[in-house]
């Protein structure tokens, strides 16, 4: 799939998302491996703290059918600033995703390239629990 066509994806899922509080609209595209798309958009609630980001939302939801190899994430808001991951986001993708590329694009299509051991340095993972079940 050509890059412009990823961040669309994007954009058009940030259209779907659910953030009547924050009014922050925010829309993930996963890339898979083999080309195909899965979208992603912030889900809020009137509890505040249930809220799930678009970046886990897609993540979650390629989890869920099954997928596990992923090329790039783009992350859209319609902004000109642009919207990095929050600190759980990157977790999870450090988690899921850790070779990604992560696409961060403004309202311009700017695009800031940036991967999860820039977002994320000295991360805690898998590697780190090695051997404390023994
Ligand atoms: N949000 C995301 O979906 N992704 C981010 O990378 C940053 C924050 C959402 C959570 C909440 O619905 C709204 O944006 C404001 O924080």
């Amino acid at each position: 799939m050509k890059e412009k066509e990823l961040i669309e994806k994007a954009v058009e899922a940030s259209k779907r998302a659910y953030a009547p509080y924050s009014k922050f609209f925010v829309g993930a595209a996963l890339e898979l491996e083999d080309g195909r798309v899965i979208q992603g958009c912030n889900v809020e609630n009137a509890s505040y703290g249930l809220t799930n980001c678009a970046e886990r939302t897609a993540l979650f939801a390629a989890i869920a059918q099954g997928e596990k190899r992923f090329k790039k994430i783009v992350i859209f808001v319609d902004r000109q600033d642009f919207t990095p991951p929050c600190g759980a986001c990157r977790q999870v993708i450090n988690e899921l995703a850790a070779d990604a590329e992560i696409l961060l694009v403004n309202s311009s299509r700017k695009i800031k390239r940036t991967s999860i051991s820039e977002l994320l340095p000295l991360s805690f993972g898998s590697e780190d629990l090695k051997g404390s079940h023994d």
